[in-house]
Order: C-alpha cells, then structure tokens, then sequence
C-alpha cells in the first residue's frame, strides 16, 4: 500500500472535526472512577455486541470480545482498587495500534486521544511502568513490528523522560510521539517496509516518507500537543546530521526525537527480526554508548544508561559460578549489583523453586555477562 495526501487530508479533516485532544476521552468516560477502559480505543462498538468482523484483527477481536460488555465485567487490564494488570495494558497498547492502522489503511477517520487514557494510566503509576518494562524483554520479537516495536519504544522513552525530570504533560507528549512514532509506516508499501534485504535508493526514498506521513497524521494533536507530530518528523535525525529527512544536527532536532531515536534503536537492537537473532541488552547498550554524538545525544544517552541499566529487569545474567538468573530488581546505586532469580544451577540444571539472589549481599557471586533466553534452553 503507498500512501496518498487525498487519504491523509479526509483522515485528519475528520480527527479535527470529530475530537479534540486531552478533553474528549475524558468527556466519554462512562463511570466515575475507572481511569482506563478499553471502550475508549474502541468507542464505536457496541457496548453490548462484539464489534464488526474486519479481516487481519485476531487480537483485536479477541480483546474486544473481552471488554466491558452489558454484564459490567471490567476491561481485562482492569483490577478491582484501580490498578491495571500489566500484561492486559500492554496487550490494550498494542491493539489500539492495530485499530489505528485498521482504520487508516480504511481511510477511515481516527482518534489519536484515544490513547492518552492508556498513557495517562501509565504515568501515573510509577510500579507499574517497571512491569511494563519487564514485559518488554518478552514481547517484540518476531511480532508485528510495527505494533509491537512502537509500544516498547514508548515504555524505554517513559522511562528515560522521568528520569529527565519531565512534567506529566511532557511525559505524555513524548509517549504519544514514541507510541506513533512510525505510524507513517502504514502509507509504504510492505514490499518495502518488510523487505529485509539492502533498499534500493528508490525504496529509501520511499521508506523516508514515513516520517512525512506520520507527522501530518500527528498534526491533528498540534494544538494541545505541539511537539508530538514534530518529534514523531524527527525521530531519524541523529546528531551528525546524517539522519533523515531533513539532515538536521545537534539542537536542531526536538528533545522527545532524540529520546525516540535512543530507545527505538535500543529496542530494534534487542530484540529478534526475521533476518538476524536479538543482541544481548549489554551489547546493545555497549553499542549505543560508543555511538556517542556522531548519532546520540551524549547528555541523553548518559540518562538512558542510567535508566535502561546494564542489567535491566527481565534480562538473563551468567555468573562467575556458571549458574544463570533473571534480573527481577535493578540496583540504582550498584548497577552490575542487581537481585536476580536463579534459573539455571551451576551444573546446568534448571531451578524451579523461588531462589532470590541479592548480588549486593553476595561477596562470593558476580556477573559475568548477558545471555539470551534462547542460549539458556538450547
Ligand atoms: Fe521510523
């Protein structure tokens, strides 16, 4: 599918016309007290009916058929005392993507505001952000990428905007923009976008559009937000000048770009692709600390460092003494000191009980190295 401005100009016409950003979703919250719901990614179903059959929306059909019905059941992400089940709000991020780009491919109109519920909800529960975080070590690989990838992408660019000091506003600015940060993708053809051999200078020419296309997508958010679709237009700028499509440098390129640009090649690097195996999160990070300005900004790179750890939560470690565990609690002042889950005995045998190792008390183990899930079970 190649993308067209007819298309865009109805799509954003309507969003302008139809919703107004931050007011609307809030406007529609149909009980007092439940934040998130996932009648608001899908607003036009029915409450007491499963929403029409559309070809190549599994998920999304699955998950709707799961929402808050007519029998006041509550949305899967939803627990009683309002908090939200990670995995059911990770899986919820992921379909409003898949909507999305439904509903675009449609030429249908589509509301934006729809996820700042799932943002806001995310924000403002500071466990909740390390969960989602630990699921990302799982989820993205071999998925849809351009689903899956972009909800990581959101949850690295959360993480290092807090550590930044970001408002709530700027902290949702930059999920919005990192959550649709290639929702262009949507206008270039697969044959493209999937290819995974070299481009041809034609294809690149074509594959660069994205960002065009994602940015007048975003636009219909510029009042309210007004640095998301610019973000969302700079996410391929790197510092040198090098990236696209506008070669910009240094200060030239917006804040939220420059964090995108950190996270989502972290998350492309960790992560497996149909043409070659996912880095270890210390190689991957290694990589991008040596990129250094030539594509990073140095002072955010430093901030991700700090915050995507050498070690982070859900990553598998080696020990000196052979035995393999899983990162379950970052150390902030001790980085290579994190508490960790054992996995796998010295003697390669696997442990199934609960045996919790706080390498910060332990003077005898230490970490080696990173490995990969795949490496520990072959
Ligand atoms: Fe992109």
């Amino acid at each position: 599918m190649s993308g067209g401005p007819v298309l865009h100009m109805v799509r954003i016409s309507d969003l302008i016309r139809g919703n107004t950003p931050t007011t609307t979703a809030k406007k529609e919250t149909p009980e007092q007290g439940m934040k998130y719901n996932l009648r608001y990614l899908f607003p036009s179903a029915p409450e007491s009916q499963p929403p029409e059959e559309t070809s190549d929306t599994s998920e999304t059909q699955e998950s709707l058929s799961e929402s808050p019905a007519s029998d006041g059941t509550e949305p899967e992400s939803f627990e009683a005392g309002g908090s939200y089940r990670p995995e059911g709000l990770y899986q919820d991020a992921q379909n409003y993507l898949l909507d999305i780009r439904d509903k675009l491919r449609a030429g249908e109109p589509v509301n934006l505001a729809l996820s700042l519920n799932m943002i806001e909800a995310i924000i403002e529960d500071a466990p909740l952000v390390d969960e989602l975080y630990t699921l990302t070590a799982e989820g993205g690989h071999n998925d849809d990428l351009d689903i899956v990838s972009p909800v990581n992408s959101m949850i690295y660019s959360l993480k290092v905007g807090k550590r930044m000091g970001y408002s709530a506003f700027k902290l949702t600015e930059v999920c919005m923009a990192a959550l649709h940060h290639d929702i262009g993708m949507v206008f270039v053809d697969d044959a493209i976008s999937r290819k995974e051999g070299r481009l041809t200078e034609e294809e690149f020419t074509e594959l660069k559009k994205h960002t065009a296309y994602g940015r007048d997508i975003l636009k219909a958010l510029d009042e309210t937000y007004p640095q998301v679709s610019r973000a969302v237009y700079e996410h391929h700028e790197r510092e040198n000048g090098r990236g696209y499509p506008l070669g910009l440098k240094g200060e030239e390129i917006c804040e939220y770009a420059k964090i995108i640009a950190i996270c989502d090649s972290y998350e492309a690097m960790t992560h497996h692709r149909a043409y070659r195996k996912a880095g270890s999160q210390h190689k991957s990070i290694l990589e991008i600390a040596q990129a250094k300005d030539a594509l990073f900004s140095p002072h955010i790179i430093k901030i991700f460092l700090d915050e995507i750890t050498m070690y982070p939560i859900g990553s598998y470690v080696l020990l000196n003494n052979k035995a393999i565990g899983i990162v379950v609690k970052t150390n902030p002042t001790n980085p290579l000191k994190p508490v960790i889950n054992l996995v796998m005995d010295g003697h390669g045998k696997r442990v199934l009980e609960d045996r919790r190792i706080d390498l910060a008390d332990n003077n005898i183990l230490n970490i080696q190295g990173s490995v990969l899930k795949d490496e520990i079970y072959q």
